[in-house]
């Protein structure tokens, strides 16, 4: 007979009884109702589980038991701390992971910033809690009671408060130590497709330092290099297509391999259990690459409007954007510009390691003509906004016309 004690964040303690029946292949469970620490209650109703439901991670031993049928009102025995789930992609993390019953704790700066996502999970399931970046207490209360951790955390441009250092670098490294020291079973860390420590871009040579100081303090992490991300909230197509001109620097020759955001969100949910993933570096982006004057022609085939192409010299573009920055809300910073001249290469990971890509999770990534789309649309005008997608694919037919009545 084992006895095994799950502590369930904060909705309850349960204690589990499993007796090995003879001569059957499955693990009987008695269920014990809830109990405070002096009193345990009697049982309140019977359940059968399965060996299957019961997973020891294999670093900390930890069991971790699910129960129901999996979906979002089941337990899936997880829990997921966030960091960045209030970014464009943390959203679709969360909701991907509260969809199966996994408990997600959301860490968050701004009040109304982590509103959207309780209601992605079931009644108690999704837990927010305030933090700050810079205060370790902050960081041990939302990652001591979960066997797993994203870090999300980035940003494109500097602050008053927050250099790329200083988010990039020591933020991260921050968490990575914490997590080392809590037992905590996964870390999995967001970096950049491009991360070099050479790069001219300081976004792109923070987070190749900052991947390396993770490693230094969670030699087991996951670290995930995505290229640009696009979906409904990016900020990749939507830049590209809310204006009357196309603007671009280095002539559009530079190339890109966009990922959809779904499939990056799907990526990061199929770590939460594959533990083959741990200590792997994984590049996920597009599978073709695109030039800038190739998005925008897909982007004009979408909204079916020409719009007439500038190329803006470099050094003048980083005088505008110098001047934008001056801006009360963050646009177009000199850190786009160059990263805008870099073009995405991949295979290599920063310490020469060997990269993994989308396939060896066993995921095909969406093609970037066929849903780009879904973001672009709502630029159409309202004359064709509602035009039907080509049959299978997201394309529309250029100069083909669909009048409603
Ligand atoms: N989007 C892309 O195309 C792309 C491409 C390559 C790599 N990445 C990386 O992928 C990750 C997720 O991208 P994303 O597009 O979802 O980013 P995002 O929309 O900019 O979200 C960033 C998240 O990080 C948090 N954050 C930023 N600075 C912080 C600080 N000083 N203290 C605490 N929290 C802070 C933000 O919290 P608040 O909401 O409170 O500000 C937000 O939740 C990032 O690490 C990003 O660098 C993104």
């Amino acid at each position: 007979m084992l006895l095994a004690i799950n502590y369930n964040y904060t909705v309850y303690l349960e204690v589990l009884v499993f007796e090995v029946l003879e001569g059957d292949a499955s693990v009987g469970v008695g269920h014990f109702g809830v109990i405070t620490c002096k009193t345990i209650c009697v049982p309140i109703y019977n359940q059968k589980r399965f060996a299957h439901d019961l997973i020891i991670r294999k670093k900390t031993g930890k069991p971790i038991i699910k129960y129901g049928p999996g979906g979002r009102s089941s337990v899936s025995g997880h829990i997921a701390t966030v960091f960045g789930c209030t970014g464009f992609l943390g959203r679709y993390v969360v909701s991907k992971l509260a969809k199966h019953g996994t408990q997600v704790v959301v860490p968050y700066r701004d009040e109304d910033s982590k509103r959207h996502l309780k209601v992605t999970g079931d009644l108690g399931q999704i837990v927010s809690t305030e933090f700050d970046l810079r205060n370790e207490q902050n960081i041990i209360e939302a990652v001591r009671h979960s066997d797993i951790v994203y870090n999300l955390i980035g940003r494109d441009y500097e602050t008053k408060n927050f250099t790329f250092e200083k988010v990039h670098i020591e933020g991260a490294e921050r968490i990575a130590k914490i997590c080392k020291e809590l037992g905590v079973s996964r870390l999995v860390h967001m970096s950049a497709l491009n991360a070099d420590v050479n790069s001219p871009s300081k976004f792109l040579q923070s987070k190749a330092l900052g991947e390396i100081a993770v490693k230094k303090q969670f030699p087991d992490v996951t670290i995930v290099r995505p290229g640009y991300m696009y979906g409904s909230e990016d900020r990749f197509l939507n830049r590209l297509s809310v204006f009357s001109y196309e603007l671009m620097v280095n002539h559009g020759e530079t190339l890109f391999r966009p990922v959809n955001v779904l499939d990056v969100a799907t990526a990061l949910e199929i770590m939460l259990k594959d533990e083959t993933t741990i200590s792997s570096t994984y590049e996920l982006c597009g599978t073709k690459a695109f030039s800038i004057e190739e998005i925008y022609d897909i982007i004009d085939d979408i909204m079916l409007r020409k719009r007439t192409r500038i190329n803006v010299p470099k050094p003048i573009a980083l005088a505008i954007t110098k001047l934008l920055a001056y801006l009360p809300w963050p646009y177009l910073t000199p850190e786009d510009i160059e990263r805008y001249c870099i073009s995405d290469k991949s295979g290599k990971g920063i310490m020469g390691e060997i990269v993994k890509t989308f396939g060896d999770l066993g995921i095909q990534p969406l093609e970037f003509e066929d849903t780009a789309i879904h973001v672009v649309r709502r630029f159409r005008s309202n004359i064709y906004f509602n035009q039907p997608m080509d049959k299978n694919v997201g394309r529309v037919k250029k100069g083909v016309y669909y009048v409603e009545y």
